[in-house]
């Protein structure tokens, strides 16, 4: 079942993620692989997770982005693979030869697989963290997606596309395609954590917890999951009917 926790800030947010990730690279040891998102939310993740630094050894420990712009320049300041060391690999000391982003061996028609190889060949992802998008994509799902798909090649609807302009200079300059981690990819790492913040997230969450489980909200294909923690401030939170059902560890 499904564990929430609602939390009163984005900073208790991260320090509680940084909490699970920690305890499960301690009960699974060398194994330990770690699912990493970009974008606002989990910020506060890496954020508590650098500060733990000195206690926390990363540097050996394999990670795997969730997606990446396929149309964008290489080098670009705002590309995953750019975001994600800036943002990931160099303030939470990984080790950047064990840090994957799609398509980062190169933009061919073979890279979704070489993608999806290279994460089964490091023994699958332990814990991924995702965000959730405003339209209910996780990585770059969006609706209509296969709850069975697997990392490939996909187009960004507009909504996402003006959601992530805030990044780029112009809206004209966000790109149109991506390279993204499939719902079937996702649902086979072992623990997901979702964290969701502000009322723009409201209805997503709702949707993606409580709904129906289809394609037209990516999200809710979470509920197949077994291992799902997902962390939301009142705001996020507040569409959902059933919050007082979910599981919270401690609560029993
Ligand atoms: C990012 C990703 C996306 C984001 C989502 C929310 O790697 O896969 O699904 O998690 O678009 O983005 P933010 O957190 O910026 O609201």
């Amino acid at each position: 079942m499904t564990e929430l926790f609602v939390v009163s800030s984005q900073a208790e947010g991260g320090e509680l993620a940084a909490d699970r990730i920690a305890a499960t690279m301690t009960s699974v040891g060398a194994r330990f692989v770690l699912g990493v998102a970009t974008g606002s939310t989990p910020q506060s993740i890496w954020r508590a997770l650098a500060a733990r630094c000195r206690s926390l050894d990363l540097s050996t420990v394999p990670a795997f982005a969730l997606d990446e712009y396929w149309d964008i320049p290489e080098g670009h300041p705002e590309s995953y693979q750019a975001v994600v060391e800036r943002e990931i690999t160099s303030p939470l000391g990984l080790n950047p030869q064990l840090v994957r982003v799609p398509g980062d061996d190169g933009k061919d028609s073979a890279a979704p697989s070489r993608y999806e190889q290279a994460i089964r060949a490091a023994g699958g992802i332990t814990l991924q963290v995702l965000g959730i998008g405003r339209n209910g994509h996780i990585a770059f799902n969006e609706p209509g997606t296969s709850l069975a798909s697997r990392c490939r090649i996909a187009r960004l609807t507009q909504q996402t596309r003006r959601d992530n302009s805030r990044f780029f200079a112009a809206a004209e300059d966000v790109p149109s395609y991506c390279i993204t981690q499939g719902i079937g990819t996702i649902l086979e790492a072992e623990r997901l954590v979702l964290a969701a913040y502000g009322l723009d997230k409201a209805h997503a969450l709702a949707a993606a917890l409580e709904g129906p489980v289809t394609s037209t909200v990516p999200a809710s294909a979470l509920q197949l999951h077994p291992g799902v923690t997902v962390i939301a401030d009142a705001a996020a939170a507040s569409q959902l009917k059933h919050a007082g059902n979910y599981l919270a560890a401690g609560a029993l």
